[in-house]
């Protein structure tokens, strides 16, 4: 970590959240009743479908600025969200995978804990049942993309440790144990196989689906198979930090200690990360939406440790959110709230789809506005 490297101040977190909750009511107009894309073209969002993987950003957006702001306004188009993700997973639109907890944790738990609204638990409840059919016992996981079953698709992704949480508050609303269960499996098998020896993650990773056994870690959108996709990191660092605190298991302190010392080393000199962290340097686009995850994850995990190791987490959050309001927080002439960052960038040796390079991405923008929110109001309690 460079030391050099200023903290946010409280003065500053107040403003850029003042920006940000501005940011969020600008853009109901266009986004009440439809949703943003999930990236920017020239930051702005086209208008989209609620059928993507990433619908639950925007909504969740809309109910941190409601808990910052108290303004209704937030509150009203908040619902008519839930009810439009209620809809989405009553109809099974394009909920085909394992992404239930990044649609419906941000929004509709969200929505259920803040206004006891029963449309939204209902919806949050239904996605959680949705995410266990996506369920395989065979080496115990869920099964990210695809046909279930499917041998090209029998893999899981560092993504999904942000899943589960969606799981363990539908076993805390309905009593049904297996939710958590499910979690925990998959948690361990995540933990057991995810992780390189050099603190790196595999972003996805394959089982063999006749015995269970672990078969290889391989990257969609990553540079290559070998280098450690910002963002897979950035899930790892949050992730770790949110199983530690439903599992207890103390495996995930070491673990988090790892893949964020990790991250850590391979920022550039402005804090921002590179897309993928094999660049340090150079001209290749930023994810400044994987710095502010961990900044979140930080601040999660300064909750659950000592004193003096909370003090040391907090202190590097508030580095990483000061590097991203200095030069990447945006101002105007978009409706996103953070620049320069990449949904998947396309190289000769991953899988992904080119979209969203050096763009706004909406869970960059929900992240940045949660971590300015656990700055501003360090008694607010995560959907998560
Ligand atoms: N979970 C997909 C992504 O982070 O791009």
């Amino acid at each position: 970590m460079h030391e050099a490297n200023p903290e946010i101040t409280s003065s500053q977190v107040f403003r850029y959240l003042e920006i940000a909750a501005e940011r969020v009511r600008a853009a109901l107009p266009r986004f009440t009743y439809r949703m943003q894309n999930h990236s920017s073209i020239n930051n702005i969002y086209p208008d989209a479908d609620n059928d993507q993987w990433t619908s639950g950003f925007w909504p969740g957006q809309i109910w941190l600025a409601y808990v910052y702001t108290n303004d209704p306004v937030f509150k009203y188009a908040g619902l008519i969200q839930s009810e439009n993700l209620l809809a989405r997973i009553k109809a099974k639109v394009a909920v085909d995978h394992h992404d239930m907890g990044f649609l419906y944790t941000p929004s509709c738990t969200a929505a259920w804990a803040i206004t006891g609204d029963e449309g939204a638990r209902e919806a949050a409840i239904l996605a959680a049942d949705q995410m266990l059919t996506r369920f395989q016992e065979k080496g115990g996981f869920f099964q990210a993309w695809g046909p279930m079953g499917a041998p090209d698709n029998y893999r899981y992704i560092i993504d999904c440790l942000m899943n589960l949480p969606l799981l363990y508050w539908a076993t805390k609303e309905t009593g049904n144990p297996e939710y958590a269960e499910k979690a925990n499996i998959h948690a361990a098998t995540t933990l057991a196989n995810s992780i390189r020896d050099d603190d790196s993650t595999h972003h996805t990773f394959y089982m063999n689906m006749e015995t269970g056994e672990p078969v290889r870690g391989e990257t969609c959108q990553g540079y290559d198979n070998n280098s450690s996709w910002a963002r897979g990191q950035a899930w790892a660092v949050y992730g770790a930090a949110i199983a530690y605190r439903y599992t207890k298991d103390p495996k995930w302190i070491d673990v988090f200690n790892r893949v964020t010392a990790y991250f850590l080393k391979r920022l550039p000199e402005d804090l921002v990360p590179y897309w993928d962290l094999i660049f340090t340097s150079g001209d290749e686009p930023r994810d400044s939406s994987s710095g502010a995850i961990v900044a979140c994850g930080l601040l999660e995990m300064s909750e659950l440790v000592d004193k003096e190791e909370s003090k040391a987490l907090k202190s590097t959050a508030r580095k990483l959110v000061a590097a991203l309001t200095t030069g990447y927080a945006a101002t105007g002439g978009t409706d996103g709230l953070l620049l320069h960052s990449t949904y998947s960038k396309k190289t000769p040796y991953n899988t992904c789809t080119p979209e969203g390079v050096d763009e706004c991405v909406t869970w960059g923008d929900y992240f940045y506005l949660e971590a300015l929110l656990r700055l501003h109001k360090p008694e607010w309690k995560p959907y998560w």
